[in-house]
This record gives structure tokens, C-alpha cells and sequence, in this order.
């Protein structure tokens, strides 16, 4: 996620964790690079900015698809994001060296095969929103600003927020709060939001928590956050979404490539570590061995055992970055 007030159009995102982001994916000039979740554009800026090459390089290195420096895709399940980093990026797309395609990032490696992304150097996911959706009322993912309950990502499927909880039954309202918000106070919420439908604003949703868990919230976080985050997590399947693109990238990437995902809550972080940590340990069944049949063959290795975390000084100049969490590993060479 990333912040800059002064920039209501969004087109000029600091993205977070950037030098971390560079190092740990070994960025490199001629490096070809997946950015999962463009956004503003801020970390594929980066990207481009640290893949090119010099001129002699660009000659020594001469590919043979004529581009010189490196490349990037870029997918974002936002039309609107889509269109920002068209307009950003003309030039780099008309040199070949940006390629940018609007869907969700768990169709990462269909996408990427069709623009000839395979045996990539790194991946990158900065999951969740962008401030430019934050902070752009109409999309409904706010409740300090007023508009439409919608909350999705891509706004011409599925269903919105409003939907989803005008149509619940009270006990799915209270699951969705409690699995994905970790809401202690999940049914009271489901039970004004049931007694209040229809609900269709995120000031009056936001209303509604507060009175519900008015007395009882110790929290100094405003009483309606662990609502909102739930139910945006639900109307885009963050975490099916998530589990389905992380099962893809180690196809994706060449032996030595890196994959590195930014996450912004516990939730999506304990995915991120179990699946990293579970592909550096996997297992192979194989009869004709011994010891069970069972063969180790890691897929990826962990470069970061502890998530990096931004420094003092980003989290001032930037509060939206403070809860980021950046893990990286590295694909095995193929066995
Ligand atoms: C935190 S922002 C990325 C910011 C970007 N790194 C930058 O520096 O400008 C996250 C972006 O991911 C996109 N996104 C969220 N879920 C997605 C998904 N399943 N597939 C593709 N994009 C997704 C959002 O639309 C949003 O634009």
C-alpha cells in the first residue's frame, strides 16, 4: 500500500519497502520482472529504472527480440489502475519494455505465458489497496469517507459488499467478520447490520458497528476497521485469490529467480509463511526409495526467515506502510 496526499489523481504512489523490494529480488539491468499488482506503478517504476541497461550494454547484451534493457509485466485486477499505469508508462510500453494486462493475479501464469514471461528473475505481489482506492469515495473501501458499499477490486463483477451483506443470513455475516475481520464482536455487528438492511453506504455501515460494539470496544483502532477489512477480503476472495496465484510462480520463475509478496495483515502473512515455508521443505513420493519413499525436493529457498519490515522513518513519511510485511525466497535449481 502507499500514501501521498498531495497526489489526489494517484498517479504518483510511493510504494512500500522500496530499496528492500530492489535488493531482495536481486534487480538487475536486463532483468525481467512479473509485477503482480500494479497499483499506482510505483514499484514497477523501480523496476524499469533498475532493469535498464546502458547502451553498451544494451549492445553487448543484444537481444534477440530487439528490445534493449529489461522488461516487465505488470496485471492488475483494476481497470482503473490499468488505465493510470497506461497513461503513466507510454513510452516504456511502446518500447516493449512494459507490458501491462488488466486481470487478477490468479491467472498469473496464463497471463504471463501469453506475453512470453516465463523463466522470469523475480515476482513481486504488493497485496491489498491502493491509496488511490482508498481514498476515491465512489469505490466504497473507506468509512471516514462517504459512497456506495462496493469494495471490489474489479467493479464490473461480482457481487459488492452492500450485496453480500444485504443478502447474507446473519450467521454468514458473523463468520465472514470473524474468520477475516477477527472480530470478537462478530455476531453483535452481524446482528445490528441484519436488524439495519438495507445497508447501502459506508457511512452507515460504519455507523452501525460503532453503535453495536459502542460500549464494549477497548480497541483504539476505529471500532468499524476489523469490518471493513473482513468484508473487502470477502468481496475480492483475498485469500483464495492469494493461495492460487502463490501455487503458480514457481513455474514462473527461472532457477535463481525470486518471488517477494508484500502483505498488510496477519492473515495474508501466515499464508505467505506457510506457503514459502512449505515449498522449501516438500516432499516427493517415490516407491522405489527407501525410508518410507519419500524424497525432499524443496522447490524454493527462504531468504527471509522474519518478514522485513519498514524502518521508522517510512512508516512517518508514509503511515499506510506500517503494518507491511515483505517475504522473500528463491526458486531451487530444477532437480
Ligand atoms: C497495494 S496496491 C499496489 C501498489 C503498487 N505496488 C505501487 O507501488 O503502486 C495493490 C494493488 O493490487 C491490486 N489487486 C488486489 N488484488 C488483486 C488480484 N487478485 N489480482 C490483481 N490485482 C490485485 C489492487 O487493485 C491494487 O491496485
Amino acid at each position: 500500500m502507499q500514501g501521498a496526499p498531495s497526489d489526489p489523481a494517484g498517479l504518483h504512489h510511493v510504494p512500500v519497502l522500496a530499496d528492500e523490494v530492489l535488493t531482495g529480488l536481486n534487480v538487475q539491468p536486463g532483468g525481467r520482472f512479473i509485477d503482480g499488482t500494479l497499483g499506482g506503478g510505483g514499484h514497477t517504476r523501480l523496476l524499469l529504472q533498475h532493469t535498464r541497461l546502458t547502451r553498451t550494454e544494451a549492445y553487448r547484451n543484444s537481444r534477440a527480440d530487439g528490445v534493449a534493457g529489461g522488461q516487465v509485466l505488470g496485471l492488475d485486477v483494476d481497470p482503473a489502475a490499468v488505465h493510470r499505469v497506461r497513461k503513466r508508462f507510454p513510452g516504456e510500453i511502446s518500447a516493449g519494455r512494459l507490458s501491462v494486462a488488466q486481470a487478477p493475479f490468479d491467472q498469473i501464469e496464463r497471463i504471463a505465458r501469453q506475453h512470453g514471461f516465463t523463466g522470469v528473475d523475480g515476482v513481486l505481489l504488493d497485496l491489498g489497496l491502493s491509496s488511490f482506492q482508498l481514498d476515491t469515495p465512489a469505490r466504497g473501501f473507506a468509512f471516514r469517507h462517504d459512497g456506495p458499499l462496493d469494495m471490489r477490486f474489479d467493479p464490473s463483477t461480482g457481487s459488492s459488499a452492500a450485496e453480500l451483506i444485504n443478502d447474507s443470513s446473519r450467521e454468514e455475516i458473523a463468520d465472514i467478520l470473524y474468520q477475516y475481520g477477527e472480530e470478537r464482536h462478530s455476531r453483535s455487528i452481524a446482528r445490528a447490520i441484519v436488524a439495519s438492511r438495507p445497508v447501502s453506504t459506508t457511512v452507515e455501515l460504519a455507523d452501525i458497528v460503532r453503535r453495536a460494539v459502542r460500549s464494549r470496544s477497548r480497541q483504539n483502532i476505529h471500532p468499524a476497521t476489523r469490518t471493513f477489512q473482513a468484508l473487502r477480503i470477502a468481496v475480492n476472495d483475498e485469500l483464495g485469490q492469494l493461495a492460487r496465484a502463490m501455487a503458480q510462480i514457481p513455474a514462473l520463475l527461472r532457477p535463481g529467480g525470486r518471488v517477494a509478496i508484500i502483505a498488510f495483515h496477519s492473515l495474508e502473512d501466515r499464508l505467505v509463511k506457510e506457503w514459502m515455508r512449505d515449498n522449501a521443505r516438500k516432499f516427493r513420493s517415490d516407491p522405489t526409495l527407501p525410508a518410507g519413499g519419500q524424497e525432499q525436493i524443496p522447490v524454493l529457498a527462504l531468504c527471509t526467515r522474519k518478514p522485513i519490515v519498514p524502518a521508522a522513518a517510512e512508516i512517518e513519511e508514509n503511515p499506510r506502510s506500517r503494518s507491511a510485511k515483505l517475504r522473500i525466497a528463491e526458486k531451487m535449481p530444477e532437480q
